[in-house]
């Protein structure tokens, strides 16, 4: 049990700038009292104690703030920062390294019995004020932005933000250098809407601006080779691509960026 709340202790020093010193944390961490009253809770919970679990819970809500049913699994290392408002739903399931802050729902949007809560996998991080609804899994390592609304299953490593949740997709940079490269070379820039956005018509012509690199890249290195075997072939000039053909293309563009 000790080791227990020990590795709690150590685990608001990893995720948590402000804390002092272990006194400090134990005396004034609210969101590591409701863990271990949670702790508490959930064996009586187990132990068919039900109402006793209940009550415990809501002892800890009182103190605390931070509502979780005594039904709910949690790992280890579960730290909730500030806590307030926190509420944890019954069918609730929390693996290890997890992290909430202030405001987080975990809850369900039916009544009926059975899973109707997430399932949050290991080091997932709930940013304040963000509702995760339904019995879906959010994938190890994800992060949900703060006030985000989530009720779909979130891929592990994903980061979504925003009302409806959506996943935000950071590209590399050699391949937004790339891109960037092709749109120039053929005066055109698909890319005039950010890359998250959910513009199907944007995203089709953006991968085939891929492909189109990809194409350009071989055809390039077979003009080489033909021309070391002593072929003319890659002397031909290939049509020119005129401004004036995406000139219509780029007044839609400009005025959508308005
Ligand atoms: C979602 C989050 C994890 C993303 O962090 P990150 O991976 O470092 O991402 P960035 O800060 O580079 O932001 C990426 C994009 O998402 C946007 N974004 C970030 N957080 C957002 C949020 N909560 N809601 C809406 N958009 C958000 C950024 O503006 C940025 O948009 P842009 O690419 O158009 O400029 C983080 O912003 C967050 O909300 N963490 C929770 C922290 C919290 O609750 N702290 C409480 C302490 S008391």
């Amino acid at each position: 049990m000790f080791e227990r709340v020990r590795e709690d202790i150590q685990s608001v020093f990893h995720r948590d700038p402000a804390a002092r010193n272990a006194f400090e944390v134990l005396t004034c961490y609210p969101g590591l009292h409701a863990v271990w009253l949670h702790r508490l809770a959930n064996l009586l919970w187990t132990s068919g104690w039900k109402w006793l679990a209940r009550l415990v819970s809501n002892f800890g809500r009182w103190m605390t703030g931070i509502e979780i049913h005594p039904g709910a699994k949690i790992g280890r290392r579960f730290f909730i920062d500030h806590g307030m408002g926190i509420v944890i739903g019954e069918t609730a399931e929390i693996g290890d390294d997890v992290t909430l802050y202030q405001g987080v729902t975990l809850g369900g949007t039916s009544w009926n019995k059975g899973k109707r809560h997430p399932t949050l996998e290991d080091g997932v991080v709930v940013g304040a004020g963000a509702k995760v609804l339904g019995p879906f899994t959010v994938g190890a390592g994800a992060k949900i932005g703060s006030n985000a609304v989530v009720t779909k299953e979130v891929p592990p490593g994903a980061t979504v933000v925003g009302i409806p949740g959506r996943i935000i997709v950071k590209d590399d940079p050699e391949l937004q250098a790339k891109r960037q490269a092709m749109a120039e070379k053929i005066g055109f820039d698909a890319y005039g809407v950010t890359q998250d956005m959910p513009d199907p018509v944007a995203r089709a012509i953006g991968q085939l601006l891929d492909h189109l690199q990809a194409v350009d890249g071989r055809l390039e290195g077979m003009c080489q080779a033909l021309t070391e075997l002593g072929s003319d072939y890659s002397a031909k000039e290939l049509p020119a691509l005129r401004d004036e053909d995406f000139a219509g293309v780029k007044a839609e563009e400009d005025k959508s960026a308005q």
